[in-house]
């Protein structure tokens, strides 16, 4: 995780962005986990997804976000990281879904950045973060999908 950190340039200023990106994006989750499940849900009768299911996941991603932008990227969100992967393995989620559904959510979070009250440059400055973080949440859930499939 550290190379791509690296690679990515998030920096000590990205990590202050992403801290007020989640105190921006958290009122707004519930509504959005909603939403896009709704969608899914929708979308494709083979993605099956209970209530109990839905119920369950609104919590479990929100912890899985709050980890991604709030901890300082530590060993604990590269933990929920790998195991997003897994768990969309163990289920046997097509990857092309978990990408368009990452799209989807991502969108909703632009949306919330760009609608705040805030300077343009900062929310320039936090789009350009939003991106970083995204890449490498991606970029770590599909590694551990994939190395499970090699397995
Ligand atoms: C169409 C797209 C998706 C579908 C159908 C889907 C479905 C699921 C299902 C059924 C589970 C297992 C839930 C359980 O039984 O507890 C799961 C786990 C999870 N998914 Fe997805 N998912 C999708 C996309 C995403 C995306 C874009 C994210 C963004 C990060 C995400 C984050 C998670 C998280 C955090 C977990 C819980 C992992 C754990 O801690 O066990 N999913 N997903």
């Amino acid at each position: 995780m550290d190379k791509l950190i690296r690679f990515l340039d998030i920096d000590p200023t990205a990590q202050l962005h992403a801290a007020a990106i989640w105190l921006l994006i958290e009122h707004r989750l519930d509504h959005i986990i909603e939403v896009f499940y709704a969608d899914v849900r929708q979308s494709d009768p083979a993605l099956a997804l209970s209530d109990e299911t839905v119920q369950r996941l609104k919590v479990t991603q929100r912890k899985h976000w709050r980890s991604l932008f709030e901890n300082q990227l530590d060993l604990q969100y590269f933990n929920s990281a790998s195991l997003v992967g897994i768990r969309h393995s163990q289920i046997g989620l097509d990857p092309k879904w978990y990408i368009v559904g990452y799209a989807r959510i991502k969108t909703d979070f632009s949306r919330v950045i760009l609608n705040a009250d805030l300077p343009l440059a900062t929310k320039t400055a936090f789009l350009v973060t939003l991106d970083k973080y995204v890449a490498l949440d991606m970029a770590l859930a599909i590694s551990s999908y994939t190395s499970l499939l090699l397995d």
